[in-house]
C-alpha cells in the first residue's frame, strides 16, 4: 500500500526569512496540498540566495525523498529573484510545460503573470515546481494544476 504523496514547501523571501514579514504563501500551499490528500513533510523559509535554495531543494529531494517540492517566490525580475536558476541547477530533466501552463492560465487572470520566470523539473523521484510569491498566485496555480499533477506523480513514483 502506497501512502499519500509527500510534499516539501520552500518559501523563498529575504523578508520572510528575516521575520520582518509573515510568510502567508507557505500556509496557503500547505492547506491546498492537504486538501488534495497529500502529506506536507515540512515548510522551510530561505532568503533569496541561490546556494540556500539549492541546499533546501537537495534536502527535500535527496535526504527526505519528497515526491514533490513547491517553492514560492523569487521568480520575478528583481535582481535577487533566483529561484528558477536554483531549480535548473538541481533538476536532471526540465518540465517546461508546467511553467508554461501556469503562466498561460495565470495570464487569463492577470497579464502580470508573464513576468513570472517559474519553471519545473525532476530530480530523481522528486518533481520540483516553482510558484510565484503571492498567496493569491499560489492558490490560482495549485488549483489549476492539481489534477494533472497527481497523474504525473503517479508515473514518477
Ligand atoms: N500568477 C497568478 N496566477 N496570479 C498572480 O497574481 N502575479 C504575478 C506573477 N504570477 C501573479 C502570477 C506577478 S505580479 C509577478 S511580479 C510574478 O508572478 C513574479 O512573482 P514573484 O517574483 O513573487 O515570484
Amino acid at each position: 500500500e502506497v501512502g499519500p504523496y509527500r510534499v516539501g514547501i520552500i518559501t523563498v523571501s529575504d523578508r520572510a526569512s528575516q521575520g520582518v514579514y509573515e510568510d502567508k504563501s507557505g500556509p496557503v500551499i500547505k492547506e491546498l496540498v492537504e486538501e488534495a490528500g497529500m502529506e506536507v513533510i515540512d515548510c522551510l523559509i530561505v532568503p533569496d540566495e541561490k546556494s540556500e535554495i539549492v541546499k533546501k531543494l537537495l534536502h527535500f529531494s535527496d535526504q527526505r525523498q519528497a515526491d514533490l517540492i513547491f517553492t514560492t517566490g523569487g521568480t520575478g525580475f528583481s535582481k535577487r529573484d533566483v529561484t528558477p536558476e536554483a531549480t535548473k541547477q538541481v533538476v536532471e530533466r526540465e518540465v517546461p510545460g508546467i511553467g508554461e501552463a501556469l503562466r498561460s492560465y495565470s495570464m487569463t487572470i492577470t497579464p502580470k503573470a508573464m513576468l513570472s520566470r517559474q519553471t519545473a523539473g525532476i530530480r530523481g523521484n522528486t518533481l520540483i515546481i516553482n510558484l510565484p510569491g503571492s498567496p493569491k498566485a499560489c492558490r490560482e496555480n495549485i488549483e489549476y494544476i492539481i489534477k494533472p499533477l497527481k497523474h504525473g506523480l503517479g508515473i514518477l513514483s
